[in-house]
């Protein structure tokens, strides 16, 4: 959240449960702006061949409760989202470095093979790009 400090726009979570994530987020934001909070309250879509992992199997089922760590819900919402991200905004991918997801990093990194920004893995498993414009 100080990261974004200067930058005016707002913010969007994907996988808010009962907002845990969002309070931690909004007692950290010295800045006032409006939070976009997105849930199916029904856990995971059903995973593809996309989120299979090295021996062919996938780690989730279909409602089961992980934040969007599947390809096609990941690769909709970078659609979606992309364009409505403000210049040095913050895209977060709380598992990219999952090897329970590999779905999720399948996604970022099909989306921005051919686009200016660049992936920023985190020891900790989750991956940050900063939008380019
Ligand atoms: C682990 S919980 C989120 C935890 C939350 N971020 C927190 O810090 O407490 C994951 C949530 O993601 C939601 N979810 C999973 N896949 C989703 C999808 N494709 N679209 C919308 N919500 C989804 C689930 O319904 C669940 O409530």
């Amino acid at each position: 959240m100080r990261s974004i400090e200067r930058i005016d726009g707002d913010v969007a979570e994907c996988g808010v449960r009962q907002g845990r994530s969002t309070i931690f987020m909004l007692m950290s934001d010295l800045r006032p702006r409006q939070y976009h909070l997105f849930d199916s309250f029904a856990g995971l879509s059903e995973p593809t061949a996309e989120d299979r992992k090295r021996n062919g199997r996938t780690s989730w089922k279909s409602g089961d409760l992980i934040n969007v760590d599947l390809y096609e819900p990941t690769r909709d919402a970078l659609a979606f989202f992309y364009d409505r991200v403000c210049a040095h905004g913050l895209i977060i991918c709380d598992d990219y470095g999952s090897a329970l997801c590999p779905g999720a990093r399948k996604a970022f990194d099909q989306f921005f093979e051919n686009r200016p920004e660049g992936i920023i893995e985190l020891p900790t498993g989750q991956a940050i790009v900063v939008k380019a414009s």
